[in-house]
């Protein structure tokens, strides 16, 4: 039994090290979103789709919903948890520079991306020419009013990066154009803060030509706030993510859109090259692309809509291959659980047919012993009945010498017997006739003796009880041995003191 306990532990680790054989190492990526909004969500959706096609790694996607305590517990989470590897778009860069220095100084790898920090600790960023895009927009900004135009500028954050980029490069491309900023406003990147800023604005100063907002849902606020203050005023906005701001061009809420790309699946193959030791650009800036408009935004809604139906394609195709994996890897478990299952059930069939074999030896050698031991009876029993045939021919012998002696001694018994009762003898010889006669019948009885033990033995002897007195018995064969005794000089007392009653 402990033999089948030692071979199923064996059979079990045999097992636990084909499967881990199988196992990859994974790799974790965390990251660290600074808002959550819709160009956010289409780049969340990007990270998620690469994956897909990464199963080496997985993936832990955090949002710190605009507040920097949060970014900064959501980081120190992935740091201390292990993550290998630390992808971030920081909410402000002056509170959250310190965190990614300190993982990154702690060699765990960092990605900027989006936004960035102050300084260089990280191990690669990603961004957009943030500066381009606003010299951009104040070109295309004096093609919608201008010359001469006024411009209000939405702000995204403060102490974001983009914000700061975007509001240089507009200031820059504004005076190149001849435009003037008469005034800046803080929309910290979401629609309600604009739309407030812009309420406040527009009753105040009515004199606008041109709208600039740091992203398309401040655009959109502000668009809807001069609808309301009834204004006709020009308005450009930065992301063009189809739902939002593409639509919002397609729909003439606002008048343009620049692309903000998001790039989820190069950041995720950045993140692989870097853990794989592979190469890769430290510091990417990705180029600008010509602004969205009422010309082009259809044809941009309507290649989304089919790049949305392609995704979900792949979707389901993904999931069907995850499907096809699963069952292959519930498949492979289950044939080498049947392999280890078959093998132990071989050795347990292998240890049966030994304790079997074993058995039958074991018997094989008692019918040995037994054979031999009926041998060595066959044997004893013909020696016992030569031993019978022997004795009873010796007694057969001895018998028939009795018969023999009986005759001659009848023959003596007879002149004795006469002799003892003959008065014309001399006292000493009358003694000595009568211990003649004595030891005469006492041979008669030994011989007769011999001869019932014959019948004895051929069961022919009826045993014949009868009560006697010891003391005469005793007496006459104490008397046998007075002769012999006085001869010898030997003194019987007490058979004399017997005899003498
Ligand atoms: C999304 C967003 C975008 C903007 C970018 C700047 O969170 O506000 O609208 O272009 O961040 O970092």
């Amino acid at each position: 039994m402990k033999r089948i306990y030692l071979l199923f532990l064996t059979i079990i680790s045999f097992s636990a090290l084909l499967s881990s054989c199988h196992e990859k190492k994974t790799y974790r990526i965390g990251v660290s979103q600074c808002s959550q909004d819709d160009w956010r969500a289409k780049m969340n959706d990007e990270i998620n789709r690469e994956i897909m096609f990464h199963p080496e790694a997985t993936v832990e996607i955090r949002s710190a919903d605009d507040s920097n305590e949060k970014q900064i517990s959501d980081i120190r989470y992935f740091k201390d948890n292990g993550f290998d590897i630390i992808i971030a778009a920081p909410n402000e860069a002056d509170a959250i520079t310190p965190i990614i220095k300190e993982v990154y100084e702690s060699g765990t790898p960092v990605i900027i991306f989006d936004r960035n920090i102050n300084g260089d600790s990280y191990t690669a960023y990603l961004g957009v020419d943030n500066f381009g895009i606003g010299k951009s927009a104040a070109h295309y900004g004096r093609h919608l009013i201008g010359k001469g135009g006024k411009v209000i500028e939405i702000y995204g954050l403060a102490g974001s990066t983009p914000a700061k980029e975007r509001h240089d490069g507009f200031i820059e491309g504004a005076t190149e154009e001849g435009i003037s900023v008469i005034a800046s406003a803080y929309g910290n990147w979401n629609y309600d803060d604009a739309a407030s800023v812009c309420d406040s604005m527009f009753t105040v100063c009515k004199d606008i030509d041109l709208i600039y907002a740091h992203n398309d849902r401040m655009a959109i606020a502000a668009s809807e706030m001069a609808k309301k203050h009834g204004l006709d005023i020009k308005v450009i906005g930065i992301d063009a993510a189809p739902e939002i701001g593409i639509k919002a061009v397609a729909d003439s809420v606002i008048d343009a859109t620049f692309l903000y790309p998001t790039e989820g699946y190069r950041v995720i193959r950045t993140a692989l090259a870097i853990l794989k030791g592979e190469p890769y650009e430290r510091v990417s800036t990705f180029p600008i692309s010509s602004p969205v408009d009422i010309s082009n935004a259809d044809i941009l809604l309507l290649q989304n809509e089919s790049l949305k139906e392609d995704s979900a394609k792949i979707k389901t195709l993904k999931s069907q291959v995850d499907d096809f994996w699963n069952k292959h890897s519930a498949q492979t478990s289950l044939f080498y659980a049947a392999i280890a299952i078959v093998v132990l059930l071989l050795g347990v069939l292998f240890l049966f047919l030994r304790i079997f074999w074993q058995r039958q030896r074991h018997q094989k050698e008692l019918m040995e012993q037994n054979r031999l031991l009926e041998e060595q009876r066959d044997t004893q029993k013909a020696l016992n009945e030569q031993l019978n045939v022997a004795t009873q021919s010796k007694l057969i012998f001895f018998t028939n010498v009795s018969h023999d002696l009986r005759t001659p001694l009848t023959l003596i018994a007879e002149p004795v017997e006469q002799l003892v009762k003959a008065d014309n003898l001399t006292p000493q010889q009358h003694t000595l006739v009568k211990i003649a006669h004595k030891n005469v019948r006492i041979l008669h009885r030994l011989i007769n003796q011999i001869l019932d033990f014959r019948k004895y033995e051929n069961g022919k002897l009826d045993i014949n009880l009868e009560e006697v007195s010891l003391k005469p018995l005793l007496a006459d064969w104490a008397d046998s041995f007075l002769a012999i005794a006085r001869k010898r000089d030997i003194k019987l007392r007490d058979c004399l003191k017997i005899s003498a009653k």
